[in-house]
Order: structure tokens, then C-alpha cells, then sequence
């Protein structure tokens, strides 16, 4: 195959087939894939671990399972081992019979895929998550290198937290990249592909919902990149636990709302730490956030309920997959508010997703026994999987998350809001 990018001698090499023909084949797709973003070489994939976006058995992706199945044949798996988002299913969660039955249909290949991921390069049985950045999962890449990734809040925070350089690959594409060892050099990977070409400026009289303020960032620039400023007023210049999980929230909502795979914030991140305004491009353009700009966007989100007065039968938190320190806050407002109400108990199923790292050195902890004490239920579960599908889908459910409410029927509330109303039992 004659092609327009450069490939050192091993690529091309994979190209002519020489390790191949499965590995021909996945060279193609990167090549061709590369060249339709203007890519002019590859680049080494440099982090230790890859991720996986595709986590889920559905009965209906054969052409996926027969794939993967002619590289494991081939003896074309991962170079690297690698995390994966995390899985659809979880007893923990409550379901009714003709639920369950569903999900047995719907997801019928689960136990077969994973089998194949094993094969592929699985890191292990826990290493199900979408946040698999945190330190108990331990997939974390340093400042610099470059990934093949696909999840959409895994690649923002990648980038702008870690300062790692990972395109927002799709489900398969990112395989490919971890099976060759090299991606298409562009977009995100470059110096250029990371300038700034959007100012937010934050103007707002208090410390932004960070899933609105995802949302409102990602609503307005798409796929472009934003450099923030004022947010440090009010969450500070240290990357520790807590600002880490307000980003976490943050990106994802930038990165579903709108398509964001890279955001700088000024005093903050490392990039904009190193290099500050010379990150923004000349002729950036200047969005402007303030309260009722955030109550505006706020307001535009549509409810699509039967039932817009209904009463919530579940409640979900944790999308992305809540960190440590999230979970020990939640318990401790919770039994604050519940202590202040008389009450023992939460009176909506409620139902906190993350990692099994993360729920095992919750479990660890104190507030484990007091949440489970108020009736609150953990999984490790994807609740958007658990959503996507003609009968959760009708129910009434509540999230803190701007990503299952843009991807499923889920009504978002704010955190104080989903505290009133899970503790009090209605809106
Ligand atoms: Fe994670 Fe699933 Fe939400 S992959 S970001 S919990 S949609």
C-alpha cells in the first residue's frame, strides 16, 4: 500500500505484512485513519497501560467479537495491558424480572467478551472503569507521553490533568494503537493541536457546579480547546484529591456536552502551570461565565419524563466513577442531612458507582459502615449501560452526572439538590 504518511522501515514493514496479515490489516486502518486527519508520521504509543472503551458484551456486535477473535488467532494482541470502562452489569443494582431478563439478552456475550479481553491483554478482573486514572487503579500517565485511548472523560482528564497526549480515539481505533505500538501523529498530539483558541473566563459570585460548568464549556467551543481563568479563585492552584475529582467531573461534561479532549486552567494544570497565556492562540475567542449564564444553560436541558412530577425510583452518582474522597464526602453530608431531618435511612434507591480499587479502600473506611447503615448502594457498574435500553429507560431516575443525562433519560439535578431529594424522598 503506497502511502502518503512517512512510516519508519518496522511500520512499514507491518504494512507490507511482514509480522502478518492481521497486523497489515491494523496498520491499514491507523494509516488510513492518520491520513484522514492530515497525520504525516506515526508516533510510539509511550504510556505504560492502554484503556479500552469498549467494555460491554452486547449480543448485537458480532463483526467486533469475530474481530478480535482473528487477532487473537493471528497473535496480534495488545503490546500493552491495559484498563477498560467499566462493566454493564452489576446484582447490586435493583432490577425487576423482566430487567433482568433484558440485560441477560441484551448483554449475552459479556462473559465470552471478557474471556477475549484476557486474552487481549486485560490487566485483571478489577481494572473495569472509566476513571482508571486514579491512584488505586493505578493507570496513570505521566506528563508527556502518549496514549491510544477512546473514553471520552478518560482522554480529557488524560490530557489536561496528567498532561498526557491522547487523541479522542474511537472504541477499536485506540486497539489498534495498543496492537501496533504507534498512532497518527496529530490534533492533540502535537504543541499546535494543544493552544488554546477559547478564553472562559469565569465571572461567577461562587464556585461553579463543575457539571454545569463542563457543560457550558462544552456546549460552546465543541471540540475546541479552552484555557479557563478565574477557577482558581475558588478551587485553588493545588492538584490534590479534591480538585482532581472536580476536574474529573468537570472534562467529562466538557468532553459529552460538547466534544472537549484537552481544557487548560490557568495556575492549575500542568501546561498551563509551565507555559500560562502562551498556550492561547491570538485570535482566541472570549466566552464569558457567569451566574446566570450557568442558570442559563442550566435551564436549556430538556426533562423527558412522561412524567415530569414523578417520583424518582433510582437515583445515580458516580459518571464518572466517583473517587475516594467523593465517596467519603457524600457519606459524611449525607448523614449530616439525614441526622438533620430525623431520619436513618435514604428514602430514594440510590445507588454510588466506582472502581472496585476504589470501593475496596472505601470499604476500609469508616464511612463504608455509615453508608451502607443509610441504605445507599455501591457497584461498579456503568449506569448509562444500565439506562440505555427501552425498559430502565422509562423510569424515572435522577443523576448528578451532565453525562447520563445527555446520553440517556436521566433528569440532572445538582448535588445539593440530589441531597434534598434522595434524604427527603421527592422533588
Ligand atoms: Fe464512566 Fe459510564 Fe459514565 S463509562 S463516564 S460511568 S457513562
Amino acid at each position: 500500500m503506497k502511502t502518503k504518511m512517512v512510516l519508519t522501515p518496522e511500520q512499514q514493514a507491518m504494512l507490507n505484512g511482514e509480522k502478518g496479515e492481521a497486523m497489515a490489516k491494523v496498520m491499514k486502518t491507523l494509516v488510513m485513519y492518520g491520513e484522514a486527519f492530515g497525520a504525516e508520521r506515526m508516533v510510539p504509543v509511550t504510556s505504560k497501560y492502554g484503556h479500552l472503551v469498549t467494555s460491554f458484551g452486547l449480543s448485537v456486535m458480532k463483526p467486533v467479537y469475530e474481530l478480535i477473535d482473528k487477532l487473537l488467532e493471528a497473535g496480534a494482541v495488545s503490546g500493552q495491558k491495559f484498563t477498560v470502562d467499566p462493566r454493564p452489569l452489576d446484582n447490586n443494582v435493583p432490577s425487576n424480572f423482566l430487567q433482568n431478563l433484558l440485560f441477560k439478552i441484551m448483554y449475552s456475550k459479556q462473559e465470552s467478551y471478557e474471556e477475549q479481553l484476557k486474552k487481549m491483554g486485560l490487566i485483571n478482573d478489577h481494572a473495569f472503569t472509566c476513571t482508571c486514572y486514579l491512584d488505586e487503579v493505578g493507570n496513570i500517565p505521566e506528563k508527556g507521553e502518549v496514549l491510544s485511548w477512546a473514553e471520552s472523560s478518560a482522554v480529557v482528564y488524560a490530557n489536561s490533568v496528567l498532561g498526557a497526549r491522547c487523541n479522542r480515539n474511537s472504541g477499536i481505533i485506540e486497539l489498534f494503537g495498543s496492537i501496533a505500538g504507534c498512532v497518527p501523529y496529530f490534533g492533540l498530539l502535537t504543541d499546535e493541536g494543544r493552544m488554546a483558541t477559547w478564553i472562559v473566563d469565569i465571572q461567577t459570585t461562587k464556585i461553579p457546579e463543575a457539571q454545569i460548568l463542563g457543560s457550558a464549556i462544552g456546549i460552546k467551543v465543541m471540540e475546541d480547546v479552552p484555557y479557563i481563568k478565574g477557577l482558581t479563585r475558588f478551587i485553588g492552584t493545588e492538584l490534590n484529591d479534591k480538585t482532581k475529582a472536580y476536574l474529573k467531573d468537570m472534562g467529562a461534561a466538557t468532553a459529552s456536552n460538547g466534544a472537549v479532549g484537552l481544557y487548560h486552567v490557568e495556575g492549575l494544570t500542568p501546561e498551563a502551570v509551565e507555559l500560562g497565556e502562551k498556550l492561547i492562540k491570538p485570535d482566541a475567542k472570549v466566552y464569558v461565565i457567569d451566574d446566570a449564564e450557568l442558570e442559563r444553560v442550566r435551564k436549556s436541558y430538556p426533562c423527558i419524563w412522561k412524567d415530569p412530577n414523578a417520583t424518582p425510583r433510582l437515583c445515580f452518582i458516580g459518571c464518572p466513577h466517583l473517587s475516594l474522597i467523593q465517596l467519603k464526602e457524600w457519606t459524611q453530608k449525607l448523614e449530616k442531612r439525614l441526622n438533620e431531618l430525623n431520619k436513618e435511612k435514604v428514602s430514594i434507591p440510590t445507588i454510588f458507582t466506582a472502581s472496585v480499587p476504589v470501593l475496596n479502600a472505601f470499604s476500609k473506611t469508616e464511612e463504608y459502615f455509615k453508608l451502607v447503615k443509610m441504605g445507599v448502594i455501591t457497584s461498579y457498574i456503568c449506569p448509562l449501560m444500565y439506562m440505555n435500553n427501552p425498559l430502565c429507560g422509562k423510569m424515572p431516575v435522577i443523576t448528578n452526572s451532565n453525562k447520563l443525562r445527555t446520553y440517556t433519560t436521566c433528569r440532572y439535578h445538582t448535588d445539593d439538590e440530589i441531597l434534598e431529594i434522595i434524604t427527603k424522598g421527592g422533588i
